[in-house]
């Protein structure tokens, strides 16, 4: 099989290997603080007993699934904690998969470009629907996609790459169409707490067995370093997840869980907020520099990312490389999220130096 490695590995090399200086805006690695309560965590941790450095139960600590139900209103024995919301996705396709109703996983364009790895790594076979220019996602889009082919729909709120933050209705209609097929909704909700707009919507308000919730702590705690996520499965999908984790994984790093637990009980919502405001501080610089630049752009209602396309200038590789030569910033290829994004770049605000990569670029396309 051929595993093909991420794009974004590529481009961060070369980058690296540029030889002169670069902002990176290309990894999605937020550049602010973990909360307090995680570091002093890890401090306390340092001290157990060695009886704390041995295995983690598999489904992860039961205080950590206790506080994750709590605050997701669901029970504890349909969480299992992961290594990251990568793995929950995993978890959650190959969970899909199995129930042998098809092979097709739909995903939208553009997409998440892990989503269509792990689809040809299980076995299955990608469908896409297109979202429109503002990233948004139409259920009846889906609904005319989805077919006996279909194990799963994946989506992602708020959004990588577009910014987009999918509505009530949206998320209502999505469980609809997932129900209507008997297939699985697959909602990936890590951006959740870099809601731009208020109007974010998780797949959970809306009661189901055939919808599975992804999230993690990596970005809305900024320690994508810790690989601690989860998944939430309906009761009858719950066990077999499980067991497949156990078989990969073991279990999830111990003092990891420890100390996400100690932040989430800690951790007031200034934290959140503050970061929020970072980032809406860094759209706005960013995107009056696209202005000046005269280029077109998405104006994120979430996540990290803004798309932007500058005329005569494609979102190709070769010019994502060009860039990081002549401009000193690197970004992504839109082409590496699908194909209604060719023309455009993408670049990740997860860095102090959003104002200066703005200057040179406005600068460069002048
Ligand atoms: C949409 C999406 N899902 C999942 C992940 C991976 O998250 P984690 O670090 O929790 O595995 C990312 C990371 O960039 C992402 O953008």
């Amino acid at each position: 099989m051929n595993y093909e490695t991420p794009l974004f590995f590529r481009v961060m090399k070369y980058a690296d290997a540029a030889g002169h200086d670069v902002i990176d805006m290309v990894s999605g690695n937020p550049d602010w603080e973990p909360p307090e309560a995680l570091r002093r965590g890890l401090h306390e941790y340092a001290d157990f007993e060695p009886d704390r450095f041995q295995y983690a139960p598999s489904e992860g600590l039961l205080e950590l699934r206790e506080e994750i139900a709590a605050r997701r209103g669901v029970d504890a024995d349909q969480i299992v904690v992961t290594n990251g919301t990568g793995e929950a996705n995993y978890l959650a396709m190959a969970r899909a998969l199995e129930r042998d109703r098809g092979d097709e996983i739909l995903l939208t364009d553009p997409v998440y470009p892990y989503y269509p790895g792990k689809t040809t790594m299980l076995g299955g076979t990608q469908r896409y629907v297109a979202t429109d220019d503002e990233g948004r996602l139409d259920p009846a889009d889906v609904r005319a996609a989805a077919s006996e082919e279909t194990a799963a729909i994946v989506v992602n709120t708020p959004n990588n790459p577009t910014g987009a933050v999918y509505p009530a209705e949206t998320m209502r209609g999505l469980v609809g169409v997932a129900e209507e097929y008997d297939v699985i909704l697959i909602s990936d909700e890590v951006y959740d707490h870099y809601d731009l707009s208020g109007r974010f919507a998780s797949a959970l308000e809306t009661d189901s067995a055939n919808r599975i919730v992804t999230n993690g702590f990596s970005k809305s705690m900024a320690i994508t370093g810790a690989r601690v996520g989860y998944a939430i499965f309906p009761p009858a999908l719950v066990a077999d997840a499980k067991s497949r984790h156990m078989l990969v994984n073991v279990a999830t790093t111990r003092p990891g869980q420890y100390a996400v637990l100690n932040a989430l009980r800690e951790t007031g919502p200034d934290y959140y907020e503050r970061n929020r405001d970072l980032l809406r501080e860094r759209v706005d610089t960013f995107t009056d520099a696209l202005d000046a630049a005269g280029a077109e752009y998405t104006r994120p209602s979430g996540s990290f990312y803004v798309m932007a396309r500058f005329d005569g200038y494609p979102g190709t590789l070769a010019n994502v490389e060009r860039l990081i030569d002549e401009a000193g910033v690197a970004g992504m290829p839109g082409d590496a999220f699908g194909d209604s994004r060719s023309e455009w770049l993408r670049f990740a605000l997860v860095t102090p130096r959003v104002a200066e990569a703005a200057e040179r670029l406005a600068a460069y396309f002048d």
